[in-house]
């Protein structure tokens, strides 16, 4: 039986017959290369984050003070890293979190179609921002039989929120994600230095522009009238949601509500109380509040806030396998991978996100084989320690 390890013999092999690998294995090495490859303006965006950065820093450092202790003589040639995440059985943890700039990721401006070609070839699950390039239903349609997920930018326009929703739902999305920390936007001092904020710029809004809730609002062609389109969207986006909003957002839809942004364990058990189906920890990698604690620290006390009542989905600061083996020890459910796929999207579109996603995936599944864990359910029965 395959296993997701086996990439490195794919790379290995390649290396007998005198092929290099044509990309870096490691976060690094990716990192770098997307660096090379991507417009300046676009690269600041994604790589860059809020104030000093110190959150977005301390989100993947963190990881380095969580430590494990393998086990021997446990028959581990067959590792199982399956998860049942809102009714759909998934060969991986992994999924990838909503990016709202993926589309201009790739050079052909469609790097959400090649993310969502990724998913087909990897079986991760995309998680499709609001801000994309391409209409949800096409991103949805490009994944294939691989679950999809859809994120809300709740806009302040009801009826355009519904809409969104409907559009996903009836696209075929598993999950409805709501962020809650981005009604507005974090200061972000790459982006402000150049004064370069991508949506002002008429990117990544296609959503809206295929919306007929947007397109009655505006009242006119959007192509003849893009800079009041693009006013639009910028009066209408960033809902300050309050608890009594849930019950809405439940009731607009049939899709599990999963609430991205809670840290606080009382914030999680309060959602939970309220009817959220999934809680998704995450800090929005650093970039909508700096001064915080890293993400993975204040997993522990969501998980255990939640209970088990519903799955916790956890991202920020995630750059290796080790890192999702450690996150999954910590109580996660799904593990959501931010920057490292928009790196991959970068420098290889559809091909190079897969490469990325199978190097976590390898790395993941070779540190349980070594560390006798060859079950999900097996690492977190072996837990983790804080060094
Ligand atoms: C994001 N993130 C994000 N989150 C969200 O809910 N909707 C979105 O559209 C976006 N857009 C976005 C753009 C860029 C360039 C980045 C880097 C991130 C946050 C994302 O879902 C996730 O929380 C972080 O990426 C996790 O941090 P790391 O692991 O990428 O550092």
């Amino acid at each position: 039986m395959a296993q997701y390890g086996d990439y490195q013999n794919l790379i290995y092999g390649a290396g007998l017959q005198g092929v290099m690998p044509r990309w870096p294995v490691d976060f690094a090495g990716l990192e770098a290369r997307a660096s090379a490859a991507m417009a300046p303006g676009v690269l600041g965006y994604v790589q860059g984050g809020c104030g000093d950065e110190l959150t977005q820093q301390r989100n993947a450092e963190a990881f380095g003070h969580w430590g494990m202790t393998p086990r021997m003589m446990v028959d581990c040639t067959a590792r199982d890293l399956s998860i049942t995440l809102f009714g759909c059985t998934l060969p991986t943890p992994l999924f990838m979190a909503p990016i709202g700039v993926t589309g201009l990721c790739t050079q052909d401006g469609h790097g959400d179609l090649a993310a969502a070609r990724a998913a087909a070839a990897t079986g991760v699950p995309l998680c499709v921002s609001t801000l994309a390039n391409d209409p949800v239903e096409d991103v949805i349609a490009a994944a294939g039989a691989v679950p999809s997920f859809f994120q809300l930018y709740t806009p302040k326009d009801q009826e355009l929120a519904e809409s969104l929703v409907r559009r996903a739902e009836a696209a075929g999305a598993k999950a409805l994600v709501v962020t809650l920390d981005t009604w507005v936007t974090g200061w972000r001092p790459r982006d402000l230095n150049v004064a370069n904020f991508p949506q002002l710029r008429g990117h990544v809004l296609s959503n809206y522009f295929s919306d007929p809730v947007f397109q009655q609002r505006l009242g006119k062609d959007i192509s003849q009238n893009m800079a009041e389109a693009v006013g639009l969207w910028a009066r209408l986006f960033g809902k300050v949601l309050g608890w009594h909003d849930l019950a809405w957002l439940k009731s607009i839809t049939s899709l599990p509500v999963v609430l991205k942004g809670i840290c606080h364990p009382e914030d999680a058990r309060h959602a939970v109380d309220l009817g959220a189906d999934g809680i998704y920890c995450s800090n929005h990698g650093g970039r909508q509040a700096n001064g915080g604690i890293a993400a993975i620290d204040m997993l522990p006390a969501v998980v255990s806030a939640v209970a088990g009542r519903v799955p916790v989905l956890f991202d920020s600061g995630v750059r290796s396998g080790t890192d999702v083996v450690k996150a999954i020890a910590l109580g996660a459910d799904a593990v959501g991978i931010g920057r490292p796929y928009s790196y991959g999207l970068a420098i290889g579109g559809a091909e190079g996100a897969s490469h990325v996603l199978r190097c976590l995936l390898a790395e993941a599944d070779l540190l349980m084989a070594v560390n006798g864990w060859p079950t999900l359910a097996a690492v977190r029965e072996a837990g983790i320690t804080r060094v």
